[in-house]
């Protein structure tokens, strides 16, 4: 598939600087339009010339500079982007942005720049490792930047560690893979969000700690992505996507049954719900009473119907896709759903931990399909939803493909 994306690419001062060359190369490509951006002392490493030559384009290195501000300004370079890349990103630019710094075309582009950043660090492992360094990385990844390596190995420095920017290839990848505008343009996608609240009595029901944020996120991405969108939502505390088609629903049998309706309209199902799987046998009318006598009560539940799967099932059923929230064996059991659901793919992410999973603002997925699988690092779950939105339509391209080819 050939991506017509607007790249931006800051260039650092470090010895790795000679890989973004190739990175400029591998980019256009695959059909990128790429504009440099370098600091002074990335000048000292390689010629802006080299860049020049293999963009196409000058090469933009002054915040003050009258005639590159005529050209185009730094607010309308960060304006075109489609992304952002600094790379290779040295500790003192990774200090610069993670404190909001300006002092040069680099860090002001970062500040301005309102489409997804990466940042692909490389240094010298003894400076990777400095708390302050890792502070900074963090700062910047809760502000949503993606970051992209190091690798370990040996070093220019003659030393051996984490450190080593990435490849260009794998840099190329990630920065492919973010949904370009539009990527699901006249395509429909029903979305299941939340979690279910299983009435026991008038007062009182069972349900779990999701939030909905992952469910909501991906119909925004969704959007953005220019697909129409229906939202089954259970009960959270989240505003409606603007331009979704959103269903309120309380129970699993309720989401059941509004999935199941919609489905076959639709070209693409996620279930990010967290569907309760078991229900109480039966709602009492009337509010359960505290018994003395009693020091326990045991309640009776049944078996919810697995939606997913049954959506999987349906003739011509939509491209469906799945969640799995799991606490141990992640890979065996993700990979066991989409067999067992018969899913197109599977999206697993750690719950019960530190960081990410449910109520979280962040999170961080292992996306299976039969023939491979992918790593969405930590992040936001907005830019999340964005990078699975962009994997899905890159598979179902490719399964697309291989039909008409077959
Ligand atoms: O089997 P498990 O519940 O772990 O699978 C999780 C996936 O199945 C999620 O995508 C969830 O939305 C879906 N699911 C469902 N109906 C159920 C239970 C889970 O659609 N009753």
């Amino acid at each position: 598939m050939t991506i017509n994306k607007h790249i931006l690419l800051a260039v650092s001062g470090g010895i790795a600087a000679y890989k973004s060359a190739e990175l400029v190369r591998l980019l256009r490509k695959q059909g990128a339009t790429v504009r440099v951006v370098m600091t002074r002392s990335a000048m000292q490493f390689v010629s802006p010339l080299t860049f020049q030559a293999l963009s196409g384009h000058p090469v933009h290195s002054e915040l003050l500079d009258a005639d590159e501000e005529n050209s185009m300004g730094h607010i309308n370079l960060a304006r075109w982007a489609d992304a952002l890349i600094i790379a290779p990103a040295t500790a003192n630019t990774l200090a610069k942005c993670s404190h909001g710094l300006a002092d040069d075309l680099l860090s002001t582009l970062y500040l301005a720049a309102t489409c997804p950043v990466y940042i692909a660090p490389a240094m010298n492992q003894a400076m990777w490792h400095k708390p302050v360094t890792q502070e900074n990385i963090q700062k910047l990844k809760n502000h949503g930047v993606i970051v992209i390596g190091p690798e370990q190995g040996d070093q220019a420095c003659g030393e051996t560690g984490f450190g080593r920017m990435s490849e260009p290839a794998e840099i190329c990848d990630r920065l492919m893979a973010e949904p370009t505008a539009q990527c699901l343009s006249g395509f429909k996608v029903l979305i299941s969000a939340g979690p279910t609240r299983e009435p026991l009595d008038p007062v009182r029901y069972i349900t779990n700690r999701s939030s909905g944020k992952m469910g909501y996120a991906l119909a925004k991405a969704a959007l953005k992505a220019g697909a129409k969108v229906t939202l089954v939502s259970g009960p959270v505390s989240l505003a409606a996507p603007a331009g979704a088609d959103v269903i309120n629903v309380e129970t699993a049998a309720q989401m059941h049954v509004a999935v199941i309706a919609k489905a076959p309209e639709h070209d693409i199902y996620i279930g990010a719900a967290a569907v309760a799987d078991y229900s109480p046998a039966l709602m009492e009318n009337e509010k359960i009473k505290k018994q003395d006598s009693q020091t326990t009560l045991t309640l009776a539940l049944q078996k919810t119907r697995d939606i997913l799967a049954e959506v999987a099932q349906l003739p011509n059923r939509p491209f469906t896709v799945g969640f799995a929230a799991e606490t141990h064996d992640l890979e065996q059991y993700a990979l066991d759903k989409l067999a067992r659901k018969n899913l197109d793919m599977i999206a697993a992410n750690w719950v019960g931990r530190d960081q990410g999973g449910f109520d979280s603002e962040q999170n961080a997925l292992q996306v299976f399909w039969k023939e491979g699988q992918r790593t969405l690092e930590m992040t936001d779950k907005n830019r999340l939803a964005e990078q699975l939105i962009s994997l899905i339509s890159e598979r179902m391209e490719h399964e697309r493909h291989n039909k008409n080819t077959a």
